[in-house]
């Protein structure tokens, strides 16, 4: 299972343990109970329990389609319609793929408004086989919207009406939004992002699972891995690692560690950090408090941000993934000379390199004052991220009703929305845009 070793952390703090263990135990009951802020949106807590059983075998046999159809399945939406699915297929797929383990091609789009990437997108996947999974709870976000739009004319382009909705997989609400509506009049097979579950928190739903599975990944192991997780929480209310993980950041945030950076020392993390960036920023970021959410790779960024981690501004905490044995061990081997003088490895994994690298940083940003707790998982595999995708959600919901804030809404989310839109001139929008570019 996955551990949390918290204990070279705990010394940095001023306030005593137990009363902090005791703060986070009664905000786990707030999310147990169901009588905080954002209540409506518990869905994700019971989901490796109780989700749609019909659904979920649609899911496997769709994605056995994509992969069977498919050289590209591309991945339309943005935030949490994204991130979660991003986030394991990097940690889970080769970071090089041979030619028999790259099908399909999982690439996503969506994620932003550039003209170049869209481009590049459309010239790329232009004499390939195409599938579209377009993802939006609310079915009217634009940055997906326009990237779905332009996919969809470029496909119905080349294959026509009815073979292009064949290859177009819609995963949203389940009556209302613009997405829905044309999922029914196209008829496009469909999958429904829950009404309790909010985007951040829906990576076990269709918005995760369907992409994850075309990806080839064993989606019964990463649910099962979750499942196993929410067992350990509940098992042990008040006495367990998420609600030490959110004790141990809310009082290091109170003595003005404002800045929380997430480590890995596997590269296919880099989008697990992303992923956990936006649940913890849109779930705390909010009435004038949280914790910044930032992430590094290591030992890359040692080479660029460890100064600053080491011996810049005293704001931050650091929280540590280390991954025990890797998916392909490598052995360093004597050579004839030491020529590189690295002779002294010989015999020894790389494994044993980068563990020896993460305990040397650790103590090292101990020693420059950053409390560093460590997230201990035994192998990179669906089962191990299972558990830690289960374990930030549920923490992250203690650690904000810690915090005292609703960790299920966004309300800030919309400002850039009506701006933009009041500059595109959209209808509803004109008295906005007017203000706006006397101001620019
Ligand atoms: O977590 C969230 O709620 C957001 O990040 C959304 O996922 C994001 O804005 C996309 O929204 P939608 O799925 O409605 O297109």
């Amino acid at each position: 299972m996955l551990k949390l070793d918290s204990a070279k952390a705990r010394p940095f703090l001023q306030a005593g343990w137990g009363e902090l263990l005791g703060e986070a135990a009664m905000a786990e009951r707030f999310l147990l109970e169901g009588t905080g802020p954002g209540a409506d949106f518990l869905g994700w807590r019971d989901l490796p329990e109780q989700y749609d059983r019909e659904e979920y075998e649609r899911i496997k046999t769709a994605a056995e389609r994509i992969r069977r159809d498919c050289d590209v399945l591309v991945v339309v939406g943005i935030g949490g319609s994204y991130l979660g699915a991003r986030a394991v297929i990097s940690a889970l797929t080769p970071a090089f793929p041979l030619p028999g383990e790259k099908s399909p091609e999982i690439i996503f789009a969506g994620h932003q408004i550039s003209s170049s990437y869209l481009g590049d997108l459309l010239a790329y996947i232009k004499d390939k086989r195409v599938c579209l999974n377009v993802i939006s709870k609310s079915g009217t976000t634009t940055e997906p919207a326009i990237a779905f739009r332009l996919l969809k004319e470029a496909l119905e382009e080349k294959l026509g009406r009815q073979e292009t909705a064949r290859r177009i997989y819609a995963t949203t609400d389940k009556s209302r939004g613009a997405l829905k509506k044309l999922a029914e009049q196209e008829g496009y097979e469909s999958f429904v992002v829950p009404d309790d579950v909010g985007g951040r928190y829906s990576v076990l739903t269709a918005v995760g699972l369907l992409p994850i599975a075309a990806a080839g990944i064993d989606i019964d192991a990463l649910m099962e891995g979750a499942r196993a997780m929410r067992r350990q929480l509940l098992d042990n209310p008040g006495q367990n690692i998420a609600c030490e993980y959110a004790a141990l950041r809310n009082g290091l945030l109170r003595q003005g560690k404002t800045v929380e950076i997430l480590a890995n020392y596997e590269p296919g993390l880099h989008y697990l950090g992303e992923w956990w960036k936006q649940l913890y920023g849109e779930s705390e970021g909010k009435d004038g408090k949280g914790i910044f959410p930032a992430a590094v790779d290591l030992t890359t960024d040692l080479h660029s941000m460890g100064q600053y981690i080491q011996d810049g501004s005293r704001i931050l905490m650091e929280s540590v993934i280390g991954v025990e044995q890797s998916a392909r061990p490598l052995a360093i081997r004597e050579q004839p000379g030491d020529s590189d003088g690295l002779n002294y490895l010989a015999g020894r994994d790389m494994d044993f390199v980068n563990e020896s690298a993460l305990q040397g940083t650790r103590l090292a940003h101990l020693d420059g004052g950053v409390p560093v707790s460590l997230i201990r998982l035994p192998r990179l595999d669906a089962d191990h991220l299972g558990q830690l995708l289960y374990f930030f959600e549920y923490a992250c919901g203690v650690s904000g009703y810690m915090l005292g804030v609703n960790p299920f809404d966004q309300p800030g989310v919309e400002s850039y929305k009506k701006n933009m839109f009041a500059l595109l001139g959209k209808p509803g929008f004109e008295a906005a845009g007017e203000e706006l570019r006397k101001r620019l």
